[in-house]
């Protein structure tokens, strides 16, 4: 069994072969959804709210992210493995290299980065200097405070140009892989046609290159609501792998996400 690298995932793309993803935090799980084969594992910020139990991500640190990059690499054979950069660890490309450094030393394969034209020259130096870039652009959690509260994007004809512009600048600045966050799911066909690098969504309709979704709502452990566009697949088959394997397969069938799960 292959790693999977950013050339795979281009492979599927071209292919058109969807593929999935998950975050992880610790090597247990990451070892269980690797070899049920989750093709990209996400240390995600999200642990500042579904481990730490803050209300959003902006309390997450960098040695905070490197801990979990540092546990799930150790139960990784075959996933990608990406680390997010947590708020205000790039805010400026020196800030960036320093950080994406240290996660990419405690075991990332790739650092996420939240954001777009104001990014470009970061992404540009993170890639020349050997890290490689995952983008996200849409519902950015991290500017949640800015946003006004958790709310869809690119719903009104400005902001949905606005995406599609930061898209082709991010993927022309050097971005290898790009994650669309809750918006409207003919805004995220558009973006992962007019791309190259596959497209990553989480809430974004059915046609984005491949599928991301925390694992504790697919597992149904979120403490107080799932999200509307993800699913919690230890409903239906009672036992953690299965599970797994559910999402794969109802990502690779196009079963999942349905209607019920995708905004217009
Ligand atoms: O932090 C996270 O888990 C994420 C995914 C939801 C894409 O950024
Ligand atoms: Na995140």
């Amino acid at each position: 069994m292959s790693k999977i690298t950013s050339s795979t995932l281009l492979k599927f793309k071209q292919e058109g072969k969807k593929f999935t993803a998950l975050t992880a935090y610790d090597a247990s799980f990451a070892g269980a959804f690797d070899s049920e084969g989750i093709d990209v594992l996400l240390v995600g910020d999200s642990l500042g709210m579904v481990l730490q139990g803050h209300d959003d991500t902006l309390p997450v640190t960098v040695e905070d992210i490197a801990y979990h990059t540092r546990c799930v690499r150790r139960g990784i054979k075959r996933s990608l493995l990406i680390a997010d950069m947590p708020f205000m660890s790039y805010a400026t490309p020196e800030q960036a290299m320093t950080n994406a450094t240290a996660l990419m030393q405690a075991g990332a394969n790739m650092v996420k980065l939240e954001g777009g034209h104001w990014l470009l020259e970061t992404v540009t130096k993170l890639t020349e200097r050997g890290i490689p870039v995952c983008a996200h652009l849409g519902l950015t959690p991290q500017s949640v405070h800015v946003f006004g509260g958790f709310k869809v994007q690119g719903r009104d004809a400005d902001n949905a140009q606005r995406i599609i512009d930061e898209a082709k600048a991010i993927e022309a600045a050097g971005a290898q892989l790009l994650v669309l966050e809750c918006i409207p799911a003919a805004l995220a066909k558009s973006i992962t046609e007019a791309l190259t690098i596959p497209v990553i969504g989480i809430g974004a309709g059915a046609d984005t290159d491949g599928q991301i979704l925390v694992m504790h709502d697919v597992l149904g452990i979120s403490s107080g609501y799932i999200p509307r566009f993800s699913k919690n697949y230890l409903a239906q088959t009672g036992e953690i792998r299965s599970a797994i394997r559910a999402y794969i397969e109802e990502v690779d069938t196009g079963v999942f996400p349905a209607a019920e799960h995708t905004f217009s």
